[in-house]
């Protein structure tokens, strides 16, 4: 029989302690965030997230480590990498922690689309240490043979190989794509061939996370982004499917010093899902604003706060949707 009062495998750490309890922390921050959506302040709606998504930490029984956080130490007060949460250091289990407590602060600023606050955790070490640089990202959903995808190959190559793959024609073939400038010359190859590109303002963890669902009708989603997000993209897809391919950019020595900082020798690697996001591992995300993954905060007239979230968890593969209700200011 087995001692239920003993202290739980490494392996086990994630599934029963704290796959639920992360939602309860992704909530928090969205809420925080809320009440900033449209007010044009950037910096305001990511404070409130943080210093929501912190305090909602500190109430777990873990011993946390940020690994993906808000920056290093002297330009972050809170979350920053190498913050210790958790109300039992030393003691809890330890967790490394993925965490973006506002992903899409221009978004919330202007109430746009897919604002989402959104972390990852893993067993220590199953998380790579991404720099704050720019990643070459490159997604397709599941159900394709391993490997379809790759950096090594074009635009067009990738989408010649899933549209064979998918039976249809090249130009049936549907990419998301973050619109930005540096971005000008991949749509119009896309373009060139006749795909439908998807451009979205912000938000690529949304954006990658989309090609794992059908009715966003999404097939590859391409371009540059944060490294960060990258990571935490990377999670989800562990959990629900799919391949994921993430180049990291540098635009200079600073950049390259920073990678060597986290013991990146490789600068040209091309990473793979379950590199960037290995072992069990669960995603958390709470729609901040309205979006194609999740709907946003709600305000009621009777003063309840209603969130919607969604948790998965690699090992089993489970998703679980979660509508909150909110009835006590947090
Ligand atoms: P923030 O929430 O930090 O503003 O990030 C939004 C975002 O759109 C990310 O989703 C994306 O990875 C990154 O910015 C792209 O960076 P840039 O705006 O410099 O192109």
């Amino acid at each position: 029989m087995t001692d239920t009062t003993t202290k739980p495998a490494a392996s086990q750490v994630l599934d029963r302690v704290l796959v639920l309890e992360m939602v309860r922390v992704t909530e928090a921050a969205a809420i925080g965030a809320s009440k900033l959506i449209g007010r044009g302040d950037e910096k305001a709606a990511d404070a409130a997230a943080v210093e929501a998504m912190r305090a909602a930490f500190n109430e777990l029984w873990m011993d946390g480590t940020v690994v993906i956080g808000e920056g290093e130490r002297d330009e972050a007060p809170m979350l920053y990498i190498g913050e210790k949460v958790g109300a039992a250091p030393g003691t809890g289990p330890k967790i490394d922690i993925a965490l973006d407590p506002l992903e899409g602060t221009t978004i919330t600023a202007k109430a746009g689309p897919n604002a989402l606050a959104v972390l990852a955790v893993a067993e220590e070490g199953g998380l790579l240490n991404a720099p704050d640089v720019y990643m070459d990202k490159l997604a397709v959903g599941p159900g394709y043979p391993d490997g379809i995808i790759s950096l090594d190959k074009s635009p067009t190559e990738n989408v010649k190989a899933v549209a064979a793959a998918k039976g249809v024609e090249p130009h049936e073939i549907i990419v998301c794509v973050l619109d930005r400038p540096r971005h000008a010359d991949l749509i119009a190859e896309l373009r060139g061939i006749g795909c439908g590109v998807v451009l979205i303002g912000d938000g690529d963890v949304a954006g990658v996370i989309a090609v794992t669902n059908e009715e966003t009708t999404i097939d590859l989603y391409m371009g540059s982004g944060g490294a960060p997000e990258g990571v935490l993209a990377a999670a989800a897809l562990r959990c629900v499917g799919g391949q994921f391919n993430g180049r990291l950019l540098f635009r200079n020595d600073d950049e390259r010093a920073r990678a060597a900082k986290w013991g990146i020798t490789d600068l040209n690697k091309i990473y793979t899902r379950d590199e960037l996001a290995k072992g069990d591992c669960i995603f958390a995300a709470t729609g901040v604003t309205d979006g194609s993954l999740l709907k946003g905060v709600k305000v009621h007239k009777n003063g309840v706060m209603t969130t919607e979230s969604v948790v998965m968890r690699a090992s089993s593969g489970t998703v679980r949707w979660v509508k909150g209700e909110h009835r006590k200011p947090r």
